[in-house]
């Protein structure tokens, strides 16, 4: 490249030339906007760290189901903010669970018909504990038992596939879930359910608005015995390599704004659709300097999930995405 030859500002010039030369989209179709279901009728709870966000009885959510589709979003995804919790989170797989409840009536609803209804599979929103999984109290200290868990997990993905989820989502980072989970979707006659496998999700001080929001908080300890530590990116190629052996069908990158190098790295070495999820820190983070002046919202929310589409995924998980479809 030789200057004066070359002036790169040439197709800078105007917005048409800067649209046609655009090296990535963002569109309403790759954004999946999450849904925190609650008991009752007619409820809407705010979520004080994230401005916005609600959390919704079934009624309620299917209004939000209504807009998403019309607003062209790719699809939802559910989580269960249940009245009662136990030991082992048995509400997870309750046939009249809030999450199955508001499965058979969002896919009921034609809106659905154009979006994917995609449902998280973990135990931490229905155990009272707080853990992803099933806990042993040892003495004073505590481990969070993997196998034991893994079958309630399956359990899980099984009840809200007959419920009637288009896609299931393990975020509980256990280890060999999601073979279990394909084994256990196949044998009750749902070989053709998809996976969406939070293949590499970290333990991340960015989760903390999402715990207000499902209540979900550790009551004891935190995560770092099954989530990530934030400095490892080759133990999450490892983590998604065994993801793909076991089944998954899609990966999902959490959190994203302060990993995309670990998103971009994943890009290049595997060919499995990939998401990207702008977890609730990232969104709260983004909130709380529009609320004080210091950002402009909507350029900045754009650019936070233009950013997360460069580093290569091809769709978002995303707080933002009604406000972001609305523009686009
Ligand atoms: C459940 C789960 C979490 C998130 C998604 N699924 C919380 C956690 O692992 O503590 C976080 C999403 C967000 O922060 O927006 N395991």
């Amino acid at each position: 490249m030789n200057f004066p030859a070359t002036r790169l500002r040439r197709l800078r010039s105007s917005a048409a030339l800067r649209s046609l030369v655009r090296e990535t989209r963002l569109e309403p179709s790759a954004l999946i906007y999450p849904l925190f279901l609650c008991e009752g009728v007619g409820v809407r709870r705010a979520i004080g760290s994230m401005p916005g966000v609600f959390n919704l009885s079934i009624d309620e959510a299917l209004k939000e189901v209504e807009a998403c589709a019309a607003l062209g979003i790719g699809g939802v995804l559910l989580f269960g903010v249940p009245d009662a919790k136990d030991e082992e989170g048995s509400g997870a797989w309750a046939e009249d669970g809030i999450v199955q409840r508001g499965l058979r009536t969002i896919k009921k609803s034609p809106a659905a018909g154009s979006l994917v209804v995609m449902a998280d599979v973990c135990l931490c929103e229905y155990t009272s504990h707080g853990h992803c999984g099933v806990v042993n109290r040892v003495g004073e200290s505590f481990v969070v038992d993997n196998d034991p868990s893994v079958a309630l997990l399956a359990a899980t993905a099984v009840s809200l596939a007959q419920a009637g989820a288009d896609v299931v989502a393990p975020s509980d980072m256990m280890d060999g879930r999601v073979g279990a989970i394909r084994s256990a979707l196949d044998e009750a006659g749902r070989a053709n359910t998809p996976i969406l496998s939070y293949a590499s999700k970290f333990a991340s001080a960015f989760y903390g608005p999402f715990r207000e929001a499902a209540g979900s908080a550790p009551q004891f300890g935190d995560r770092r015995t099954y989530q990530m530590d934030a400095a490892n990116l080759r133990e999450a190629m490892r983590e998604i390599e065994q993801d793909i052996a076991e089944g998954a069908d899609m990966l999902l990158m959490k959190p994203a704004m302060p990993y995309l190098d670990v998103i971009r790295e994943a890009r290049n070495r595997f060919d499995l659709p990939m998401g990207a999820y702008q977890v609730s820190g990232e969104y709260s983070m983004l909130h709380a300097a529009f609320q004080r002046g210091w950002l402009e919202p909507e350029r900045a929310m754009l650019e936070s999930l233009l950013g997360i589409r460069r580093a290569g995924a091809d769709f978002i998980v995303t707080y933002f995405a009604k406000d972001a479809a609305g523009l686009l």
